[in-house]
């Protein structure tokens, strides 16, 4: 069982459910597997996304018909993969990297599994690289997963706006934290910035959006889910 981010008393049984479902729905894939052991052995931190939130993501790409993905936050590629495999064989995702240790095993991980066509992987801080991105013209992208160091969310948040259209889906991770995003009054800077994201979400009337907890194997968390709204949209 891998170590929970958020561990509970139910995790063990939050797990076995996991590993049920995955079993049924995201069976043991070889390019995942190596990926989950590659980032492991590297010693990143064990914050990939389970097999069911990686299935999730997926098909909300699917859902949607994602062409264009925009990753804030590689770390070793497990999610990219996951989203690069849900695409069109035309459609790619740029995903961003700040560290370069982690990036070498993203790149890795991305060749492996046959993905290197379909993933622009970008190392730099994502503040410095979100710029060049809208520089670029590299929007309007169609989703993008919001998955790196939660102080700078908010900032995230307005760049990924910049890089959005009308219909575009952003989703970040980790908006639960074991519930301590309740704590209003929390000093925990990942809090802190999760709770300002979401209080800028909540302010926009460019966002619809909702939030979903989540349990399993990585314990007690959950998804911030955000649709930009059509201009001719009304408050709804
Ligand atoms: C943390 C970050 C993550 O992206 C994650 O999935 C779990 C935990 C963290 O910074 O604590
Ligand atoms: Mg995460």
């Amino acid at each position: 069982m891998r170590k929970p981010d958020y561990p509970h008393a139910d995790v063990e049984k939050w797990s076995s459910v996991d590993s049920y479902f995955s079993t049924l729905l995201a069976p043991a894939d070889p390019v995942l597997d190596a990926a989950l052991v590659a980032n492991a052995t590297a010693g990143l931190p064990a914050h990939d996304v389970s097999a069911m939130q990686g299935k999730l993501l997926a098909l909300m790409a699917r859902m949607i018909g994602a062409r264009r993905v925009l990753e804030i936050g590689t770390l070793g590629a497990y999610s990219t993969i996951w989203f690069a495999r849900a695409l069109p064989a035309s459609g790619t995702i740029v995903t961003v990297e700040a560290n370069p240790n982690y990036a070498e095993i993203a790149r890795a991980n991305i060749d492996r599994a046959g993905l290197s066509n379909r993933v622009e992987l970008r190392v730099g801080k994502a503040l410095d690289v979100l710029p060049l991105l809208e520089a670029e013209a590299a929007g309007p992208f169609d989703l993008i997963f919001i998955d790196a160091d939660k102080p700078n969310n908010p900032d995230y948040l307005r760049w990924a706006l910049r890089l959005a259209r009308p219909g575009t889906v952003i989703i970040g991770d980790n908006v639960v934290r074991g519930g301590a995003v309740a704590d209003a009054d929390s000093d925990d800077a990942n809090v802190v910035g999760v709770r300002a994201f979401l209080d800028m979400i909540a302010a926009d009337p460019r966002l619809d959006a909702t939030a979903i907890q989540t349990v399993g194997e990585k314990g007690w968390d959950g998804f911030a889910l955000a649709v930009v709204r059509d201009t001719a949209e009304g408050e709804r």
